[in-house]
């Protein structure tokens, strides 16, 4: 498809007629299981500044909280005997943990459980990537955010896209699986943006991407500004299926938030084939306020859409479908 097609779908295909197609594509390419994958986020410091997110060093009205190596090792091995076979480990920009403390983390998680390790940890030194790969960890998820370079440039204050991109080459050429994804309906984000998103997935070969709705945080310099469109969401992400077919997708945490049953399952019914449940204890996440009103997808909730949506529980981890890798469970 050509960035003319993807934005004149954009603009004027009716959303039933591309949630139908998409639906087509990934029962054909990935199936019908859904995979859970369980998110700690165990941190909310973070050292950047963008401009949509709550967690940016400059809010100070969250109150900040680091959980122990302990407390998240201890956590991880509860989620796994829960059955989720995919531990996504996620904080803000936070140099406070040291790359030899998150390589012993995975190590320990590793050991002890027979999970696929995905980390999202923001960018950090390429060495760093690199210990932790050794340390067994399988994923990284860094979400390029936008493929619009002077949007990337305004929303992240210091940071460029290229950088973002050079980070998640390398991650690839490491052997991670990777996952991409943006948000839709950031303010002064076009149509012909959204399409270079999609186009930015597949020439990646992304592994997953996580494509969720711009939302605003009240305490951020975009606070202000409207939400993304929830149908247009659902546009991008039924077009990424279109076009990276074998690709993991998932209903996001942001999608939920604009509407946690029916967002899910439209996503579901539009290309998505995962749900990232929050395993956070409450008393952290209430401050993992990233954008406000957060939705809390429970493991339950996770399990009961999958089953409204008349779709399977993944039983395996779930590791990359593209073709050039070895399934590795
Ligand atoms: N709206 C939507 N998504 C957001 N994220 C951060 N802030 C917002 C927001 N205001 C997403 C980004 C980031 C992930 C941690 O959360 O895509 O990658």
């Amino acid at each position: 498809m050509t960035r003319n097609e993807i934005i004149s779908h954009l603009k004027q295909t009716p959303l039933n007629q591309l949630m139908r197609q998409a639906d087509r594509v990934r029962q054909q390419h990935v199936g019908d299981d859904v995979h859970i994958r369980g998110i700690i986020e165990f941190s909310n410091y973070c050292c950047r500044h963008c401009l949509y997110c709550g967690l940016r060093k400059e809010n100070k009205d969250i109150e900040r909280y680091r959980m122990q190596p302990e407390e998240i090792i201890h956590l991880a091995l509860d989620i796994a005997r829960q059955g989720v076979k995919t531990i996504v480990l996620q904080s803000g920009d936070d140099f406070a943990y040291s790359a030899k403390t998150i390589a012993s983390i995975v190590r320990e998680i590793k050991q002890e459980a027979d999970v696929a390790i995905t980390l999202s940890l923001g960018e950090r030194d390429f060495a760093d990537y690199e210990s932790w790969r050794k340390a067994g960890a399988d994923r990284y998820l860094m979400k390029h955010e936008t493929a619009n370079p002077t949007l990337y440039a305004r929303l992240h204050p210091g940071k460029t896209l290229k950088e973002r991109l050079s980070a998640l080459a390398f991650l690839q050429e490491l052997g991670y699986e990777i996952g991409l994804g943006c948000m839709v309906g950031l303010p002064g984000q076009t149509l012909e943006d959204l399409a270079e998103d999609i186009l930015l997935v597949h020439r990646f070969q992304a592994d997953m991407a996580g494509i969720g709705p711009f939302l605003p945080q009240k305490d951020t310099p975009l606070g202000g500004h409207p939400p993304g469109d929830l149908t247009l969401t659902i546009k991008v992400l039924a077009l990424v299926r279109l076009i990276s077919k074998d690709i993991h997708l998932p209903a996001t945490t942001a999608t939920a938030t604009i509407d946690p049953e029916h967002g899910v399952i439209q996503a579901l019914k539009a290309g998505a084939n995962v749900i990232m449940p929050d395993f956070t204890p409450q008393n952290y996440s209430q401050n993992y306020a990233i954008y406000n009103n957060k939705a809390r997808v429970t493991l339950d909730l996770t399990r009961r859409l999958i089953s409204k949506a008349g779709r399977n529980i993944g039983k395996g981890k779930g590791g990359s479908l593209k073709c050039k890798r070895p399934q590795r469970d």
